[in-house]
């Protein structure tokens, strides 16, 4: 019995063995320990740092990215045990690997990022080796670490979720082009010929524009904040009018509270509201019979079921790098704060200032 836990713990220590070394025991992180305002999330300096595990490797980050659910889950909207370390995206180098995660062909030293990932707001993190993404020379580490969840997310709405319900040729809707997921969704929507309608505020017009949309529709910004009023356009008439009273197959939202109203009742026959996120207020409950003027779908996707085995993972991968080394999709990284300015990370994604991904950059 004795000599069977002996060989299993050598077994275990084998997969896990001593390339960890070089990784100190307390790093330094952005920690939540009671959930609240931005304000709650404290860097500390001697957070233990994770251990390596059997099929993983330590990544020591470079960049980690700020997504609108890393404040969700500071607030306590979503749940989860407390004390955390925020993020769930990062890239940087490979500090210590597993067996396993050199046999799947990644070794100390390189150049990673990875996402759906918790604990990345940190100077270590702990990834399966399935999720690790070797990031091509060509691409900066910064951008690489920026495609993560909101490039992933941006891929998936634009070729899988609605289903294909709407085809090249036809008009698909897309708010919120001057940000960050949407601005890359707007260019990968354009790649897989669709007729794009964006919207954006008035000071994103320039960023939405570039995105090659085939029309946009700017709001002014509500008096005393940098996103947009929703009421300054009557946006169902100018759909209408723009797509020649058929509507759009396809409405990708964001947004959610402010918009959904609109999303349903610009939809096409038998198009399909994709209600992705919630940056206004979460969507409130509504009757299937709302869809029932245009016979419209509807479907509230997340990025973890578009990217279930690491051949769907790498596919997406594959496709936006190729598309940033050749010149097809640009990744604008808008703001890159200091891992100790977290408070100030969060705060400015809240605001809706974002015109790009916005990121932390961690010190040695
Ligand atoms: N389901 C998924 O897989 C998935 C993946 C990524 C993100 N999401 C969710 O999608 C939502 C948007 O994320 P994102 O990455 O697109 O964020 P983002 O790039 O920062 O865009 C959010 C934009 O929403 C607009 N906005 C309008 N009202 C706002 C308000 N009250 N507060 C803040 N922003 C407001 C702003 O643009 P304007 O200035 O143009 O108004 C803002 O820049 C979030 O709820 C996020 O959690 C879901």
């Amino acid at each position: 019995m004795l000599a069977r836990s002996a060989r299993s713990l050598r077994k275990t220590l084998t997969g896990v063995r001593a390339f960890a070394s070089g990784v100190p025991d307390v790093m330094t992180a952005a920690v939540i320990r009671e959930t609240g305002p931005a304000s709650n999330m404290k860097i500390e300096k001697d957070y233990p740092t994770p251990k390596l595990t059997a099929g993983g490797v330590i990544v020591k980050n470079k960049y980690s990215g700020i997504n609108f659910i890393d404040t969700y889950h500071r607030s306590g909207l979503y749940k989860r045990e407390l004390p955390f370390i925020g993020g769930q995206e990062g890239g940087g180098y490979i500090a210590a690997a597993s067996d396993e995660a050199i046999a799947q062909g990644v070794k100390v030293g390189d150049r990673v990022s990875y996402s759906s990932v918790f604990q990345t707001y940190a100077q270590y993190t702990a990834v399966p080796a399935s999720k690790v993404i070797t990031v091509p020379e060509s691409i900066p580490l910064d951008v690489a670490v920026s495609c993560g969840v909101q490039g992933m997310t941006a891929h998936y709405l634009t070729h899988s979720a609605h289903a294909g319900l709407v085809k090249p040729g036809e008009w698909m809707l897309i708010h919120g082009t001057g940000s960050g997921t949407c601005q890359w969704a707007a260019q990968m929507a354009k790649l897989r010929g669709y007729k794009v309608i964006g919207t954006c505020s008035k000071s994103k017009e320039d960023i939405a524009r570039a995105t090659g949309v085939d029309e946009l529709i700017v709001y002014d910004e509500a008096p005393g904040t940098s996103y947009e009023d929703y009421t300054s356009v009557d946006l169902v008439p100018r759909v209408m009018e723009i797509t020649k009273g058929e509507g759009v197959k396809a409405v990708i939202d964001g947004i959610g509270l402010a918009t959904y109203e609109t999303s349903i009742d610009v939809l096409a026959r038998r198009g399909i509201f994709v209600s992705f996120g919630n940056a206004s207020g979460a969507v409130p409950a509504f009757p299937p019979l709302r869809f029932i003027n245009k016979s419209g779908y509807l479907t509230r996707p997340k990025l973890n079921d578009y990217t279930v085995t690491r051949e769907e993972l790498m596919e997406r991968a594959n496709d936006i790098f190729g598309w940033i080394s050749s010149g097809e999709l640009q990744v604008a990284v808008d703001r890159c704060f200091p891992l100790e300015q977290c408070v100030e990370g969060h705060n400015y994604l809240e605001a809706g200032k974002s015109r790009g991904k916005v990121l932390y950059e961690i010190s040695d």
